[in-house]
């Protein structure tokens, strides 16, 4: 799956090109065409979704507002008389092809994954005439209008492109091109997730996996379970409503974004402790490093059918929350000794003649049992597979962590991955050890740069026949030492460098990468997301310059 070699050659030559992630098939020409000050966008569909009719108004709105100058000494301004002379756009055409449904692109969005249209076909004439995006889907429309926004740099007050004609179709890689963040270590409000929501929308991302709970705060008002949030949140003004959920999970739909949800159990809830005491073993046992990978130790009593069925219930409860076909069960990091410790869950295994990996496997059988009831898929961590004896659904997808080295164990049982390696994928790695008085490196060292995670081979040891199994993967901020004030500069424009592997295929040059990363990024500070430099000034507007034999 590398790409064509022709691509890369096109893509250096140009230089300038900004777009992100690069389509699988793209040519270009040296013409420039500016837009005509009439500029618009025309549907040509019957009962356009609203959806739709609001990606376009984004659209229209960044092209005018963007004001990208050309990453060039100059910024462009040497363009504005071969721009003069240059032809002018007056529209672009949508249409979907002939038979496609007429469906919004949030429900296309919220299909099964591996069953969503994303393809699109764009052309731009080199004389302006009129340029065509089609596609299956509104959801494919979408995606071609990111594409559209990224041709454009402004300059002298025209806004242009020197590169026509364009002619692309494209299609992702993978379905899952997910990014994950977790609002349990610290807080984030709805405005930073809706932000970043609108950043990954514009590097074509499909999928938010929103770890939302974990052991240090339950942040999720849940109908039927409001005490967990009253008590398990950091504070009043640090919980998401129901009202809350619906607005983002509507706001990452009209983006073309699934919102996957998780809530880790039955290791990685503490906090549930605060308001029931009686469903959590080892709550804030010391010392902690016996219990937990860090602190406060404290697991759902997975032997209990008390908790057992608390569990499932919230689970369902939460379910019906999230419009999403897929929702995470957690199933990481599993302590042992909480168990052993914990008189009471020694108590039900006796009753129940269980072991606890028995005890597990009725746990998970429940808990799925629920979420199924309500209509998802579930999704586990890798040890549910690779460390546990547990039932599990052929269609469960298993999220690779660990290492990238584990993927192809759970394809060899016949698992769909999602691959989210901390080798690779971890946003957090490399800010040094956060526990109190350790001054230890981070246990995931070292800081993982955009050329780290963009080397990564999704197919790497998996064997042909279970290629299918791979649904595509995702980057993770998990947030101990992040919050809303270092939320874009950790992510952006690192995260995006995954999602060009799992859109474009792997096998990308980081070397002629570069000069459009950049231009991602100053493209994204333009709209408001703080995505940091990648290199000096300098540097960025002298494509190759700072290369280390130039
Ligand atoms: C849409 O689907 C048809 C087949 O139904 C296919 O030929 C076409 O290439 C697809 N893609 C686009 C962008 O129209
Ligand atoms: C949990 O117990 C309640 C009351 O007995 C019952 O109504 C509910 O169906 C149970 N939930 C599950 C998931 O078994
Ligand atoms: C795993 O669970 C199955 C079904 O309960 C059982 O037959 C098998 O012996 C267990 N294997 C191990 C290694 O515990
Ligand atoms: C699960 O197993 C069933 C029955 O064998 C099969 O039809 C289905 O395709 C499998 N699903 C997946 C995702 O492998
Ligand atoms: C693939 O396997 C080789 C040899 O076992 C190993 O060195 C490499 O790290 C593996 N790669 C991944 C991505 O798992
Ligand atoms: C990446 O592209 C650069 C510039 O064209 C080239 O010098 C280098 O050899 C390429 N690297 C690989 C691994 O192909």
């Amino acid at each position: 799956m590398k790409l064509p070699a022709l691509l890369l050659a096109l893509a250096h030559l140009h230089g300038v090109l900004g777009l992100w992630p690069l389509p699988r098939s793209l040519q270009t020409g040296s013409s420039a065409l500016k837009l005509a000050s009439n500029f618009d966008i025309h549907v040509n569909i019957a009962h356009a979704p609203s959806d739709l009719g609001s990606a376009i108004a984004r659209t229209k709105s960044f092209l005018k507002n963007d004001k990208l100058g050309r990453l060039v000494v100059g910024r462009g301004t040497l363009d504005s008389n071969v721009v003069q002379r240059a032809g002018s756009l007056r529209t672009l055409e949508l249409s979907l092809a002939p038979g496609s449904p007429v469906r919004s692109i949030t429900d296309e969005a919220r299909l099964p994954i591996g069953t969503r249209s994303e393809e699109y076909a764009l052309h731009i004439p080199a004389d302006g005439f009129t340029a065509t995006l089609t596609a299956n889907s509104t959801l494919g429309l979408l995606r071609g209008l990111t594409t559209f926004e990224q041709l454009w740099y402004e300059a002298s007050g025209q806004v242009y492109t020197m590169e026509t004609p364009v002619s692309i179709s494209d299609s992702p890689a993978y379905p899952f091109r997910g990014f994950m963040l977790d609002t349990s270590r610290n807080f984030f409000p709805v405005s930073d997730i809706q932000r970043t929501l609108d950043a990954m929308s514009w590097v074509k991302m499909s999928q938010f996996h929103w770890h939302v709970t974990d052991s240090q705060s339950f942040p999720l008002e849940v109908p039927g379970f409001t005490e967990l949030a009253s008590k398990g949140a950091y504070a009043s003004s640090m919980v998401y409503s129901p009202q809350d959920v619906q607005d983002i999970v509507a706001y990452a739909g009209a983006r073309g974004i699934d919102v996957m949800i998780e809530i880790d159990t039955p290791g990685h809830t503490a906090i549930i402790s605060a308001a029931h005491p009686e469903h959590i073993a080892c709550a804030e046992a010391s010392p902690w490093t016996t219990f937990a990978n860090e602190p406060p130790p404290g697991q759902l009593r997975l032997a209990s059918p008390a908790t057992t069925n608390f569990t499932a219930d919230l689970l369902a409860s939460v379910a019906r929350m999230f419009p999403s076909s897929l929702m995470s069960t957690g199933g990481d990091e599993l302590n042992t000794e909480c168990y052993v410790q914990d008189p009471e869950t020694q108590a039900d295994l006796k009753a129940s003649g269980r072991t606890l990996e028995q005890a597990l496997d009725v746990f998970t059988r429940t808990t799925h049992a629920a979420i199924r009831a309500e209509g998802k898929t579930p999704a586990v961590w890798e040890e549910m597979v690779l460390e546990h004896n547990v039932t599990l659904g052929n269609d469960t997808v298993v999220m690779v962590w660990i290492s990238s080295a584990n993927a192809a164990a759970v394809a060899a049982k016949n698992f769909r991955i999602v691959h989210g390696p901390s080798d690779f994928f971890y946003l957090d790695c490399g800010a040094g050890e956060w526990v109190g008085d350790d001054v230890a490196n981070s246990w995931c060292d070292p800081f993982k740069t955009w050329q780290k995670s963009y080397t990564f081979d999704p197919q790497a040891n998996i064997s042909a026949s279970q290629a299918h199994l791979v649904l595509g993967g995702e980057q993770l901020l998990w947030t101990e030492q992040s919050g809303p004030e270092n939320l874009d500069s950790i992510v952006w424009p690192r995260a995006a460098s995954s999602t060009e592997v799992f859109w474009s295929g792997p096998g990308g040059n980081s070397t002629t990468a570069l000069p459009r990363l950049h231009d991602l990024a100053f493209r994204m500070r333009q709209r408001g997301v703080k995505a940091i430099p990648l290199q000096p000034l300098w540097c960025a507007l002298r494509e190759g310059q700072c290369n280390i034999n130039s």
